[in-house]
């Protein structure tokens, strides 16, 4: 207990520590929540589960809880369980909470991650009553630490009417030092961010807050749940090596260099993949400006590749997550974790003219991107910061295996079913059967393109005879819509997006 007390360096915040039954009490029908955790890191662990225990024995509440991103801890599953949303944003990853809230058990605010830090600070959606933020200390001037991520915790922290500080002794001290806050302030009022390279320092070490908004403070001592990539397949290699082959070529017409541009890769097995193909590589020198970072990150830093990356979480499956934070002061110099609003900033991404590599579930003949939404209905996880960097990015990188469920869907289609990308955002699309670049490319320019280089074979000839029908109707971007929706309501009624043979 004493070597927990130790991390509260701030004398008069020593006296604040309570229960994590003790906070959940505190928490009203009808509240805010802003919780940290961005993609299972750094998630307050604690007054979660204390508050869904609290569900169970009283009346019915409820509260909004907004975040950086998905959580870990399973706290996703038990709030959805619980019953105890009102409201959620940003992003959440969850199978449990995606069935309740595509079943309409509460509303879910799909939202690009650098806008809810904007929306709270122009008072444009609901303000928050208490942020919770996990810490790996306060310091003696009642700065927060925090830990394995910051996503929203700054703004969160700047607009809430309390603070609870959960300090979670399972996470490395040596984290100190590792964090950048920075506050860009009001819209219209606001001087240019003062960022031009991935490694530069613009802000302060913790969260600076007044101490008197400190409620309460729980000790925990648990961490992070570790993330649940599964490692590079044949198939993700393959569109990795595409990918790579995209670049080299980039480079020898002399429009990038060998250490390219900083990098950015979304979130899963797909985009580890693609960043683990760079192992292989022979770029050197290389920079990341990312959102999440994931064991390729590592990886490449280990085999000096990566010389620095900034990122606004870390995430790890649980050997990496071992190894990383065992000998966390060797990754420390090469390393910053800031507010997801100014990772995923579009003055910065812009600036920096970065490489932005997400994933799709599923793509158009004409390059419109739907990487949220099954059938154009069900929510899978949510746009997260892809639509931050595709629109602002150098290079907008899209990459999907060209079938899902065994072939049954074909993820390149006559017209998405939902867009989250449009063909203005995307320049380059992979799968494992190629890439196709858009760049510069009118719409009929696009398609065959599109079909053959990245279409699975067994879905080519349907692809291309939909797109003579479409030319026959004519257009700037031809299509006949009865045929390019039958795709998808013929998936709903047959189960298979496969020409059905008539007998
Ligand atoms: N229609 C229906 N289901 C599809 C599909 C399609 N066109 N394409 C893929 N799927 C299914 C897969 O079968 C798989 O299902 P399962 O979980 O039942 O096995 C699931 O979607 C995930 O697909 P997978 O190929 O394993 O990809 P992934 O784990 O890399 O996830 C996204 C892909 C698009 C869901 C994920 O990257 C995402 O949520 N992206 C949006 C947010 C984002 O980009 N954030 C990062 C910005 S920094």
């Amino acid at each position: 207990m004493e070597q927990a007390y130790s991390r509260i360096e701030h004398q008069g915040l020593k006296d604040r520590v309570v229960s994590a039954e003790v906070a959940a009490s505190w928490i009203q029908d009808g509240m805010t929540l802003g919780l940290s955790g961005f993609t299972r890191a750094g998630d307050v662990k604690a007054l979660p589960h204390a508050l869904v225990e609290r569900a169970k024995n009283e009346v019915t509440f409820k509260v909004d809880v907004f975040t950086g991103a998905s959580l870990g801890s399973d706290i996703d599953k038990i709030f959805a369980e619980a019953g105890i949303l009102r409201k959620r944003l940003p992003f959440q990853a969850d199978p449990t909470m995606r069935k309740k809230m595509n079943e309409g058990e509460f509303h879910f605010v799909d939202q690009h991650l650098s806008h809810t830090s904007e929306m709270l600070r122009a008072n444009t959606i609901e303000q928050i009553d208490v942020a919770v933020i996990e810490a790996v200390g306060i310091t003696e001037d009642g700065m927060i630490i925090p830990t394995t991520s910051v996503g929203n915790s700054l703004i969160f922290a700047e607009n809430a009417k309390e603070i609870i500080v959960e300090i979670n002794q399972a996470q490395t001290e040596s984290l100190k030092g590792v964090h950048d806050l920075y506050s860009p302030g009001k819209q219209g009022e606001r001087q240019p961010i003062p960022l031009t390279k991935p490694e530069d320092s613009i802000g302060t070490k913790g969260i600076p807050v007044n101490p008197d908004k400190i409620k309460g403070i729980i000790f925990t001592n648990q961490p992070d749940s570790p993330s649940n990539i599964v490692p590079p397949d044949a198939e993700t290699k393959m569109m990795a090596n595409h990918l790579i082959d995209f670049l080299k070529n980039e480079v020898k017409k002399g429009r990038l260099s060998k250490s390219l541009a900083p990098l950015q890769s979304g979130i899963g097995s797909v985009a580890n993949a693609v960043f683990h193909g760079l192992l292989e590589s022979d770029f050197e020198d290389l920079k990341v400006y990312s959102e999440v970072l994931q064991d390729a990150v590592f990886d490449l830093i280990d085999a000096g590749k990566v010389s620095f990356a900034s990122g606004c979480s870390i995430t790890l499956s649980e050997d990496k997550m071992n190894e990383v934070f065992g000998h966390f002061d060797r990754y420390k110099d090469q390393l910053v974790l800031r507010p997801q609003e100014i990772s995923n900033h579009p003055e910065i991404i812009r600036r920096l003219g970065l490489i932005s590599i997400n994933t799709a579930l599923e793509m158009d003949i004409y390059g419109n991107v739907n990487s949220t939404h099954v059938r154009g209905t069900n929510m899978m996880n949510g746009i997260g910061g892809s639509g931050d960097f595709a629109r602002n990015a150098r290079l907008a990188i899209f990459v999907t295996k060209s079938i899902a469920k065994d072939g049954k869907i074909s993820s390149i289609v006559p017209f998405v079913s939902h867009v989250d990308h449009t063909e203005h955002d995307v320049d380059i699309l992979v799968t494992e059967q190629g890439y196709a670049d858009l760049r510069g490319l009118a719409p009929r320019q696009r398609v065959e393109l599109i079909i053959k280089h990245c279409a699975h074979p067994m879905y080519r000839e349907a692809l291309m005879d939909y797109y003579q029908s479409a030319l026959e109707k004519g257009g700037h971007t031809p299509h006949d819509l009865e045929k390019a929706f039958s795709w998808h309501s013929q998936y709903e009624k047959e189960g298979t997006m496969q020409p059905l043979v008539t007998v």
